[in-house]
């Protein structure tokens, strides 16, 4: 099932988001124990991460049952500033009790394909030790799920992670995670290593973060695609067995909106 939200501005989309965060987290760990996060990159979820960390809303999450893994990174040593860790690290987890252990960053500063085989026996050793979850309404008869939530961007081509238009990385059908080579803008252009469809879409609940009017056209093209267009990697972000979700501003549905406006 997919959903999609609108919110006024940048704020209250952020707003919506922690909230979302909070209460995903908080079943999660009503249901089993653990709560598995795969944060977004990207400039949008930033202040989203920075209003968890607050007062307000960072003693509502257990931290010490949540687990935060990344969809996608870009392959710079942790502390460039290109870095996705980094700046989930500054924004949020520097600043809420999660265990060490419980942060799990892509290793970008090694060889790509090396880090991506390594993050993907990770993940794969940590959704082996689920619990059981036979009795679980949300597994269902897909069986073992991958993440909790996975929190997503979306670029103004329609990309998603690191899985941009036209890329091989969108064919892969058994690797969770991939190296990608990224040569063509959007920026930072060095090598990525993300998250594939088949992990992205065995998550319980996968959410976009959208904003800002350079989304438009493609946010449009995603909610009411044509056949006659090419697809665009959002759109092929469809869970298995789980929710679909779309927080994003006015701004970047305003297309959609001026489409309402023709009917
Ligand atoms: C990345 C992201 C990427 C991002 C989009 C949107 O590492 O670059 O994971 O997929 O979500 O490019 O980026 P903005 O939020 O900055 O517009």
């Amino acid at each position: 099932m997919t959903d999609i939200k609108i919110y006024q501005d940048r704020e209250s989309l952020a707003r919506a988001a922690a909230e979302h965060i909070i209460e995903s987290g908080t079943t999660a760990i009503q249901n089993r124990d653990r709560f598995s996060l795969a944060l977004a990159g990207g400039s949008t979820p930033k202040a989203a991460y920075e209003l968890l960390a607050s007062d307000e809303y960072a003693q509502r999450l257990d931290w010490k049952r949540v687990h935060i893994f990344w969809g996608d990174e870009r392959c710079v040593p942790p502390e460039h500033p290109d870095s996705n860790y980094r700046m989930a690290r500054q924004s949020l987890l520097d600043h809420v009790p999660i265990p060490a252990i419980n942060i799990h960053r892509m290793h970008a500063e090694e060889a790509p394909i090396k880090a991506a085989l390594e993050y993907e026996s990770s993940l794969r050793a940590f959704f082996s030790m689920q619990p059981d979850q036979s009795n679980d309404p949300a597994v269902g008869a897909a069986g073992r799920k991958s993440f909790d939530l996975v929190l997503l961007g979306m670029g103004d081509d329609g990309h998603t992670a690191s899985l941009f238009p036209s890329s091989d990385a969108l064919n892969e059908s058994v690797c969770w995670v991939t190296a990608v080579e990224h040569t063509i803008p959007p920026p930072p252009l060095v090598t990525r290593l993300t998250l594939t469809l088949p992990a992205i879409n065995a998550a319980s609940q996968v959410t976009f973060l959208v904003a800002g009017a350079s989304k438009s056209q493609s946010l449009k093209h995603v909610l009411s695609p044509d056949q006659s267009s090419p697809t665009l990697p959002a759109q092929l972000i469809q869970p298995l067995n789980g929710q679909l979700l779309w927080l994003v501003d006015e701004a970047a549905y305003s297309e959609k909106l001026k489409q309402y406006d023709t009917i």
